[in-house]
């Protein structure tokens, strides 16, 4: 029982576990202005989270990635990273944040052993990134992105969700942004979940092949194998290392080779992105504390609710009641 396979012969081998739903931003694309966020005893302990990132691990998972709303927020993150990244059989351990708690965090996350981080920048204007973000302070996210490479991230990431209109004449830019600072860059395409105020996804939906053309205009882009068991499809420039990839969840369906699961905040196990298929984990772990063998029993049971695939349209209409936050993506 140290594997975890679901009803389509899936190896599940990456964890996306969310540590709070809460942020100190409220992107456009992911929340709405007025969010309610969950009550905090309805929030998973550190110690519940570590006990069930050993359970995972144990199971033959080999990639956790910490996500949220913003994992920085979460009070104790620095320990937290330091538990988890303690435990013997995991390879990949990341983190996606805002950015916006790096100057802060950055040197801990990295004596916790945390190995890589994504970091979600969809403009490179001050006036943008506010309305994005409707809080966010960009100068604060870039001096952040250079405070981790400062305390020794290597692999950093750009996650940019592209949106016609808003963000896709920044898409050159955002490459040469890259290309200076040696960052690695993912561009997103939007998913529907959760009913946003105030931004019409239908009309800004942008597909990745609309990214890479604008892309192609000044680079050629060499296709690349490279993974990180993650969504994205990675290509080169021939004159830099620095990697981009394409999430296209709506223009090249990824499915079938899907290998992760993800916990919420409070501890549901759900199955998939797109869909409602979940297990509550936290009442598991609440009445039988300290009993790995049961969680472990609970998960590999748990796999058989995993759906095919995602049913996601660009045509505006939610699909997920959920919020991106709820999830951490
Ligand atoms: P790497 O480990 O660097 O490959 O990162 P990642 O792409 O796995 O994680 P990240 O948190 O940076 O996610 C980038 C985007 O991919 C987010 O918008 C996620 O919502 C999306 N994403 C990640 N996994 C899935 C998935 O299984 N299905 C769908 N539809 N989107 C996903
Ligand atoms: N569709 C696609 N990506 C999203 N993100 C947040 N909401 C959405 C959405 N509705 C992205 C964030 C972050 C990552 C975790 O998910 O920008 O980079
Ligand atoms: Fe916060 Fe990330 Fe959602 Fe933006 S996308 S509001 S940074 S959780």
């Amino acid at each position: 029982m140290n594997t975890l396979v679901d009803g389509f012969g899936r190896r599940i081998r990456y964890l996306r576990l969310s540590v709070t739903d809460r942020c100190d931003f409220r992107c456009v694309y992911c929340m709405s202005e007025d969010m309610t966020f969950l009550p905090r005893a309805q929030i998973l302990t550190l110690e519940e989270i570590t006990a069930l990132s050993r359970a995972f691990v144990e199971l033959g998972v080999e990639k956790i990635r910490l996500t949220g709303g913003e994992p920085l927020v979460r009070h104790g993150i620095a320990d937290l990273v330091e538990s988890i990244g303690a435990l013997p059989g995991l390879r990949d351990f990341a983190m996606t944040t805002n950015g916006s708690g790096l100057v802060r965090h950055a040197d801990a996350l990295r004596r916790g052993g945390l190995s890589r981080l994504n970091v979600s920048l969809d403009t490179l204007d001050p006036a943008r990134f506010r309305s994005l973000t409707r809080t966010g302070d960009l100068g604060r996210v870039i001096d952040g992105i250079r405070a981790a490479r400062e305390a020794g991230f290597t692999r950093i990431k750009l996650n940019a969700v592209i949106l016609k209109g808003r963000n896709d004449d920044e898409v050159p830019a955002l490459v040469e942004f890259a290309r200076r600072e040696r960052l690695d860059i993912s561009f997103i395409e939007e998913m529907p979940l959760g009913q946003v105020t105030e931004h019409d996804r239908a009309a800004t939906f942008c597909s990745s092949d609309d990214v890479r053309a604008l892309i192609e205009r000044h680079h050629a882009l060499l296709p690349s194998t490279e993974s990180t068991l993650g969504p994205s499809r990675y290509y080169r420039m021939a004159d830099s290392d620095t990697r981009i990839g394409f999430i296209s969840p709506h223009s090249h369906n990824f499915c079938s080779t899907c290998n992760r699961v993800r916990v919420t905040a409070e501890g549901r196990l759900l199955l998939c992105l797109g869909n409602e298929h979940s297990l509550d984990l936290r009442s598991v772990m609440r009445r039988h504390p300290g009993d790995g063998e049961r969680l472990k029993a609970a998960i590999v049971d748990a796999m058989r609710l995993k759906p095919e695939r995602h049913h996601f349209t660009t045509d505006g209409d939610v699909q997920v009641v959920r919020f991106m936050n709820m999830t951490g993506g």
